[in-house]
């Protein structure tokens, strides 16, 4: 870490958030159309993808994350699109893999899929050095499930992979839900029966107003509260201590007669983003595909770090651009949403969003 920039540790932004963990897009497509991500009508395919010339490669990617890394960054998460879709991805993990923080630690190295191609990658993801591993997964019934893929993907498939990361020697793998009302909220009590004793931990996701293209109302979210009354009627749970930064609150399983959680049963998790906002302890700072910095899920303007690669800048220059923005940091969306300072339907909102395909979770 060049001397230049210590008086900017510990970097912190204009609520007092440090810079914990990096999430990168590896590519804007994916093999899904996920109605409330990647509708079809919007997605099709004259869709303008972002062309092969404007992607970061993995020698860029690697590059600026080291700056953050610098700054801060313990925890790397790789998304898309589907970030299983960008070729050769396990050779970024391998790239990524080797880096450290300045006093020697890897970095906490995670992968969000949708797990349609990780019985085959899977192996390769864990030989390359990839550390946790996220599976989207909206349903267990195989109708509904290829519905809201809208690409007529089969359910078993994805248990195949994630069943196949298990056994490549993944720890406790997150199960990710998006709860729709009407949609899938159906299938809550299935998938936490389904994965009870599994050792994963299954997340309820509130639908979210993310993005300009999926039409979403607050009708259509289902509180985490809710769904935690429902679920306790019928497995026994106890609230478990959640870490600074975390979007998730977290619950474990008793076992009859007992009042503290066992572990190997797994855990559920809620994520409360409409409900009830997290953006004060919110340590995530985002890079597209194509190198714009983002600063929140609901921003509409990025901050260009690939022009300044492209020009040659040295990794002074990257670290105190990357720093200053960090800096002037003042987002907190879904806290505004929630005091009502933004409109609750997404079509009453003027500005463009970025789309989650774009940014990732
Ligand atoms: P790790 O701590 O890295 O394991 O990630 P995580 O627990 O934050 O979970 P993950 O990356 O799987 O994110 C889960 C979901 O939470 C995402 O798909 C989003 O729906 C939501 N989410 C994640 N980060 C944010 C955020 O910063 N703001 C909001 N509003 N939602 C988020
Ligand atoms: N609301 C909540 N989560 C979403 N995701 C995508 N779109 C939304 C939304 N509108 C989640 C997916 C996946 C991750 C990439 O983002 O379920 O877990
Ligand atoms: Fe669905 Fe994830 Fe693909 Fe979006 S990126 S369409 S949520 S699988
Ligand atoms: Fe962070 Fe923005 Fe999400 Fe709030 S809305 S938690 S600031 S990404």
């Amino acid at each position: 870490m060049p001397s230049t920039l210590q008086p900017f540790l510990p970097l912190l932004d204009t609520l007092n958030r440090p810079l914990h963990d990096l999430r990168i897009s590896v590519t804007d497509r994916c093999n899904f159309r996920c109605a409330y991500c990647m509708p079809k009508a919007v997605f099709g395919k004259d869709y303008p993808y972002l062309p092969h010339s404007a992607l970061l490669s993995f020698e860029e990617i690697t590059r600026l994350a080291r700056q953050f890394v610098a700054l801060g960054v313990r925890k790397i998460r790789l998304t898309g699109g589907e970030p299983l879709l960008r070729k050769n991805i396990e050779r970024l993990v391998e790239q990524l893999a080797m880096l450290r923080t300045p006093d020697g630690h890897p970095l906490d190295l995670a992968l969000t899929t949708n797990g349609s191609l990780l019985t085959q990658k899977a192996r390769a993801l864990k030989d390359a050095g990839l550390t946790r591993i996220t599976v989207s997964l909206d349903s267990l019934d195989d109708a509904t499930f290829r519905r809201m893929n809208d690409m007529d993907f089969p359910v078993h498939s994805v248990l195949e992979g994630i069943a196949t990361a298990q056994s490549a020697g993944f720890g406790r793998i997150k199960i990710n839900m998006v709860v729709q009302r009407g949609v899938n909220d159906h299938e809550v009590l299935p998938m936490a029966r389904y994965f009870h004793g599994h050792n994963v931990a299954l997340r309820f996701i509130e639908y979210m107003d993310v993005g300009s293209t999926n039409g979403w109302q607050a009708k259509q979210v289902v509180p985490s509260e809710q769904l935690l009354a429902q679920l306790q009627q019928h497995f026994h749970l106890t609230e478990l201590p959640r870490q600074s930064g975390e979007t998730a609150t977290r619950w474990g399983y008793c076992r009859t007669n007992s009042t503290g959680a066992d572990p190997s049963l797994g855990e559920l998790g809620f994520i409360s983003s409409v409900s009830q906002a997290f953006c004060r302890s919110c340590t995530r700072a985002r890079l597209s595909t194509e190198g714009q910095l983002y600063l929140c899920l609901f921003a509409h303007q990025g901050h260009d770090l690939r022009s300044l690669l492209r020009n040659g800048v040295d990794d002074t220059t990257l670290q105190t651009r990357i720093a200053t923005i960090w800096q002037q940091r003042q987002d907190r969306y879904s806290e505004l949403r929630s005091l009502g300072q933004i409109p609750n339907t997404v079509v009453d909102q003027p500005l463009r969003r970025i789309e989650m395909s774009y940014i990732g979770g």
